[in-house]
Formats: C-alpha cells, sequence, structure tokens
C-alpha cells in the first residue's frame, strides 16, 4: 500500500476506470473526477467547486472524493462495500456510485442525512426544473410561514435581539412559504428542493460561520426574497445540469442510515472497508454550525430535538454537560493527556475539556469495535482525522489512536500527515497540528 494520498489526478482517473464495476460506466467516473481541482489536500473539500453533486453544498468538513478514490485503489482485495459512520456531505457514498460499488452510510445529523440521499437518488431534471418554477411563480405567504418556529433562537428572524438577527423578515417568511409547498411534493423531490434550499441560507444571512460558531457581517445591508430567489434558482440550475449529465447513472446500492453510529452500525452486517473522517477532538459542535439549516427547513420543532439532536452527536465538544460513562478507551497516552489536561483545568476555556477527551476517546473506540465484527481479517479502516491542543497540551491523535484499538484487533499498518492546520489562539496558540491518514489492518 503505498502513500496513496499523494498520488496524481491523472493517475486517480487511470486507478479508478480500473475499478469502475459493470453496473457503471467508466466514462462518467472519468469526467467526474476530472471537474475535481488537484490544487488543496484531497482531505479537505478544497477543489470540488465544479464537481457535480459535491457542489450543491459547501461543506467544510468534507474530505475530496480523489482521497476516496485513492483509498479504493490502494488496497489489495476488490471492493465491493464500503461503510462510512460518518457520512456528513455524503463524499465516501457518492464516490462508491460514481464507481458503481454499494455503501453504507451513517449521518446523525437530519439535514446532512438529506443532503446525502439527495445526491444519491435519481430524479427527472425536467419534472423537477417544471414544478420548482411553479412553485415559485406561485409562491404567496401565508400567515403561517410567518410564525415563530417554537424553541428556536430568538436571533434567527428580525428583530431578533438588540437589532441582530440571522434572516429579515422577508428571507424568513420565504424559506418557511418554500418549504411548506414542498411538503405535497414527491420525497425525493422535496428533499431535492430542501437541500437547494439549504445551500443558499448562509448566503442570504447576516451571519457567516465557522467551527468557532456566528459572526454577524460587518456592513451588510439584509438579504430580501428577491436576492434569496436569485440564488436559488442558480443552486437548482447547477443541481439540475448534474442531474441531466448523469442520469445513466444506476441508482445503486446505497443505504443511507439515519442516527447515532455507535448504535447505528449494529445494523450493517458487513463490508469490505470502511472510510471516514470522525469528528474532531476541537470541541466542534456539528450540531450548532448546521443551526441554521436544522431550524429554518423544519428538521427541529422544538429546543428539545436540538438538545437531544446534540446529545446523539461524538462527544467531541463541550456544548453538552455528558454524563459519566465507565472509561472504554485505554491507552498510556490517553492518560498523560487527561491528566496534563486534569492539571491545567483553570487555563483551559472550558472546564470540561479533560474529560471531553476520555469521551471522545472512548468514541472511537466503539466505532472500532463495531468495525471489528463488520470487516474481515486483512480488511481496512482508513480514517482521516486531525490532531488538536488545549492549553499548549498536543493531542496526538494518531498515537491515542492507535493504542486504543490494539486491544480490538486493529494494527496501524499505515499513517501519514496529509496537511498542517493551525491550532486556534483558543486552543493555545500558534502551533501546527497535523490532519492524518490512519490506515488500520484489522488482524
Ligand atoms: C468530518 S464530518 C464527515 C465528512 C465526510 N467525510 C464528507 O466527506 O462529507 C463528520 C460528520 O460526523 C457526523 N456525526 C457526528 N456525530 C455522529 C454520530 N454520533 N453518528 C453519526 N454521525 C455523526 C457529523 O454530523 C458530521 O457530518
Amino acid at each position: 500500500m503505498t502513500n496513496f494520498w499523494t498520488t496524481d489526478l491523472s493517475q486517480t482517473v487511470r486507478n479508478s476506470e480500473k475499478l469502475v464495476q459493470r453496473r457503471t460506466r467508466a466514462k462518467d467516473v472519468v469526467d467526474w473526477l476530472e471537474e475535481y481541482a488537484d490544487e488543496g489536500p484531497t482531505s479537505s473539500n478544497q477543489g470540488v467547486a465544479k464537481v457535480p453533486f459535491q457542489r450543491w453544498f459547501h461543506f467544510k468538513e468534507a474530505f475530496s472524493p480523489k482521497f476516496v478514490a485513492d483509498v479504493l485503489a490502494s488496497v489489495p482485495y476488490r471492493v465491493d462495500r464500503c461503510v462510512d459512520p460518518f457520512g456528513g456531505s455524503g463524499t465516501t457514498a457518492m464516490t462508491c456510485r460514481m464507481l458503481g460499488l454499494k455503501s453504507a452510510t451513517i449521518e446523525v445529523n437530519p439535514f446532512l442525512a438529506d443532503l446525502i440521499e439527495a445526491k444519491l437518488t435519481p430524479v427527472s431534471a425536467a419534472g423537477f426544473c417544471r414544478k420548482y418554477e411553479r412553485l415559485i411563480s406561485t409562491l404567496v405567504i401565508k400567515g403561517v410561514d410567518k410564525r415563530r418556529i417554537p424553541g428556536m433562537p430568538p436571533t434567527l428572524c428580525e428583530p431578533g435581539v438588540d437589532g441582530r438577527f440571522v434572516f429579515s423578515s422577508d428571507v424568513y417568511r420565504t424559506v418557511r412559504a418554500i418549504v411548506r409547498r414542498s411538503g405535497s411534493w414527491d420525497a425525493d423531490e422535496a428533499r431535492l428542493l430542501r437541500v437547494l434550499l439549504g445551500s443558499v441560507l448562509v448566503a442570504n444571512s447576516n451571519v457567516t460561520i465557522n467551527g468557532k460558531g456566528r459572526r454577524y457581517r460587518r456592513s451588510s445591508s439584509p438579504k430580501s426574497a428577491d436576492d434569496l430567489i436569485a440564488s436559488l434558482d442558480a443552486a437548482v440550475d447547477a443541481a439540475v445540469a448534474d442531474l441531466s449529465r448523469f442520469a445513466g447513472l444506476p441508482k445503486g446500492g446505497h443505504k443511507v442510515m439515519r442516527g447515532d453510529s455507535r448504535v447505528m452500525l449494529a445494523r450493517v452486517a458487513e463490508a469490505d472497508i470502511a472510510v471516514f473522517s470522525p469528528p474532531y477532538p476541537n470541541s466542534f459542535d456539528y450540531t450548532d454550525v448546521y443551526n441554521l439549516e436544522l431550524w429554518m427547513l423544519g428538521y427541529l420543532g422544538s429546543s428539545t430535538d436540538n438538545t437531544s439532536l446534540r446529545k446523539d452527536t461524538f462527544r467531541s465538544h463541550v456544548q453538552t454537560k455528558w454524563r459519566e460513562t465507565p472509561r472504554r478507551a485505554n491507552s498510556a497516552a490517553l492518560a498523560k493527556v487527561i491528566a496534563a489536561l486534569t492539571r491545567k483545568r483553570g487555563e483551559l476555556w472550558n472546564r470540561n475539556i479533560p474529560e471531553m477527551v476520555g469521551f471522545y476517546f472512548d468514541d472511537l473506540y466503539i466505532t472500532f469495535e463495531h468495525l471489528k465484527r463488520i470487516l474481515c481479517p486483512g480488511h481496512h479502516a482508513v480514517v482521516a482525522i486531525g490532531d488538536s491542543q488545549y492549553a499548549g497540551v498536543h493531542i496526538d491523535v494518531a498515537r491515542i489512536l492507535e493504542e486504543c484499538v490494539a486491544p480490538l484487533g486493529f494494527n496501524l499498518a499505515k499513517s501519514g500527515a496529509i496537511r498542517s492546520m493551525r491550532a486556534s489562539s483558543q486552543h493555545g496558540g500558534k502551533f501546527d497540528l497535523s490532519e492524518h491518514c490512519l490506515v488500520f489492518e484489522r488482524r
């Protein structure tokens, strides 16, 4: 097995042509991968702006289709079925579909699960366009569209709090009206429209979003319904072009499973390989980062829904006070890190970080417990994952994970740093953190 993450794009394309199974056409995967701009690290989504399907929603935490294609070409056995327990934007599943492989994907966030399902589900481009045009040309705002969603953050819609709000009333009620109208559509078409609407929400809001949360834009005049519809038109055009271009692609044998992978993996009987990128131990809360889409598109109906989604996500953040659970992951390196963090508790920006780090590796351990049953000996779990740092204490994820999963029968067969990430000042300064590709082989 080579350092497959350094393969150049033309080689990836040639390898993928060979991998394609009879169910699909080599030309499709070649055309698809050739749209990838081979510039940034393959573990990031830089370079997918023109890649059909991947361009539907800007999912910053995604790895590239090239990464998945390179993994699949690097293993010394034929892959027919692939599992990804942390689906995100569905890069693994979409690459498998292009290659004619079966996939099982688990995603806890219902909006993201819909994004994955929408990319994998054929929809008639012409029919979708007709319905969309009719919906927009006959859109009437009703009283119900102006109503606040029970439990939604008070800042979500104008007037907001202290003059700060995420959406103008005009945008808020237009989004809600589109969601209401699409409710009577066929499920596949309604899902596609919700996803495309989700893809233009942040651009039509007063905020920018990153791992540290929401930030109000400095000098922006609030967006209007016309702005929203113009950007939705563009998103629909792009999706329709992709659906038409790849209309001949078979639906494929994919399964999108909605929920917590620590539980849902029990329902996956077998796979030839696992390819995934879990949340990193960096206090990044996915429920927060994709909160606008969840509220506006009708995935959350109360604050309890929001809390329970947060509780079902990996324990990689401190937004929830986690209940103590018995320690599963055992590693000398982990014990050292937790002790160092505990000593520095007073310097940490959140007192619960030492416990969070322990829970995080317990969650990874649970994932590998399932993978031990799902994967045959000699087969692999390929993980893209990043380090973290708090108050100068470095969380060496590769080393800790290697020690934690060894007793489960997984050897670290290969590892390499794919890129350096800059630690945020909140996480302790200028230290360059690595993002690794870790290849675990089941003994
Ligand atoms: C780094 S992203 C995965 C990105 C993905 N590889 C891609 O290319 O789009 C991690 C994902 O794990 C999901 N996640 C977090 N906790 C989860 C859980 N308990 N079960 C399933 N998915 C979870 C998050 O919602 C997020 O979408």
